[in-house]
């Protein structure tokens, strides 16, 4: 299976290198997820991530930024055992009374809770959540908090860390959703505030867009591809994400849209059917929803000859394919920083003068100048692989 996780091995390893040649960061691509109201964005997101802990639903949900830091966490990570030799740190997330939601999900055995994988928000530090549905209670409460509970917007982030074995090292941030109509507490200007909302996002160079259009609505009346192309006037760092595939009117398909006929995207668009509020009452699981919507691709009628190129299973294979892309146009400077560490280390150690005796002094440029071949080695052969990652 593609995902995001498939790139975890390579960016660990670049990263160690990158620390240890003291490159601070490899400066990934943020991932956004613009549109209009109820299109989407949410499911989308929290498929991607694979784990349930988004609020998503019928009407204005979202009404923060929500920017959600993806941490990679190495199995023998000091975080994970400073919990496991410390597991009274359960009480932290347990300090209230069990629900029947709780207790149904323990003895049913459904969403594990997992140890070495949890999330932490910037305005609660310290305080873990092992429990991804805790994590979405905190994320409405918080949002309530901000916001209000009626329907207002705040441009104030939520900010939360998740770290896990499981992820890639990776930012995203999930917007409220445009809106023409101010109902509730919403001023009369709502439309303007949440763009340029989503524009302080979207307006860096840096910023992946994902464009998402329902495929119920025209497609020439898509807020989403209206304002990325503000800030992406070539639709060079815009990916078109098509919802609701299967809300289409029967007799109705999106073939041209699919296939770039309609609409200029470089990296083009990309149909999906996320679960529906049917599934989210219903406790769909990410990966049976994942697999419902592989079928769904593959029987279609009409989708069927281009299902390789469907779904969030691809999406998540494109998303790949950039980051890999990033990452190999950071490889010349990369490589010219390790150059000039090993020609400095090589310098060193020719001023030891080549007496044989390890000393306390010269075995850590002997342990750095091993490391850089290794390193060296290691980017060249990055450097060789394919860039086609459809496998
Ligand atoms: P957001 O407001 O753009 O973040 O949208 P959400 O992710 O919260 O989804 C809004 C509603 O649309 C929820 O009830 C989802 O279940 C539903 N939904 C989203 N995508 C699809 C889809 O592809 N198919 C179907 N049938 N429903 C969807
Ligand atoms: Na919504
Ligand atoms: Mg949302």
């Amino acid at each position: 299976m593609a995902s995001l996780e498939d790139l975890i091995p390579t960016v660990n390893k670049l990263q160690d290198v990158m620390y240890d040649a003291g490159i601070d960061t490899l400066d990934l691509p943020v991932l956004a997820v613009i549109g209009s109201q109820s299109s989407g964005k949410s499911s989308i997101l929290e498929t991607l991530v694979g784990k349930d802990f988004l609020p998503r639903g019928t009407g204005i949900v979202t009404r923060r930024p929500l920017v959600l830091q993806l941490n990679n966490l190495a199995s023998n990570s000091p975080l994970i055992n400073e919990y496991e030799e410390d597991s009274e740190r359960d009480d932290i997330v347990e300090d209230k009374e069990p629900t029947l939601e709780d207790h149904l999900r323990k003895t049913q055995g459904y969403e594990a809770q997992r140890n070495d994988e949890w999330g932490e928000f910037l305005h609660l530090p310290g305080r873990r959540f092992y429990d991804f549905a805790d994590i979405r209670n905190e994320i409405q409460n918080e949002t309530a908090r901000i916001a209000g509970k009626n329907k207002g917007i705040s441009r104030i982030p939520i900010n939360l860390k998740i770290y896990s074995p499981r992820v890639l090292n990776l930012t995203l941030v999930d917007l409220p959703g445009i809106t023409k109509v101010p109902i509730g507490e919403q001023p009369a200007d709502i439309e303007r505030q949440i763009k340029n909302l989503i524009l302080e996002y979207v307006a860096k160079p840096n910023c992946i867009i994902l464009a998402v259009s329902p495929a119920n609505v025209d497609l020439v009346n898509s807020e989403s591809l209206k304002l990325a192309r503000e800030v992406d006037p070539h639709g060079k760092r815009t990916i078109g994400v098509v919802t609701k595939m299967d809300l289409m009117d029967s007799g109705t398909n999106a073939l041209d849209i699919l296939s770039g006929k309609l609409y200029p995207l470089k990296l083009g668009f990309v149909g999906v059917v996320n679960r529906s509020q049917q599934d989210i009452q219903a406790n769909k699981s990410v990966e049976e929803a994942l697999n419902n919507e592989d079928a769904y691709f593959i029987r279609h009628p009409v989708y069927r000859t281009i299902s390789t190129r469907c779904g969030t299973r691809y999406l998540a294979k494109l998303l790949n394919q950039i980051l890999m892309n990033h990452i190999r146009d950071k490889l010349p400077d990369i490589k010219a920083r390790l150059n000039t560490l090993i020609g400095q280390t090589e310098q060193e150690l020719q001023t030891y003068g080549g007496t044989g005796i390890i000393t306390k002094e010269n075995r850590a440029s002997l342990v750095l100048q091993l490391m850089n071949k290794f390193a060296a080695r290691f980017v060249s052969s990055i450097e060789g692989t394919s860039s086609d990652i459809s496998t």
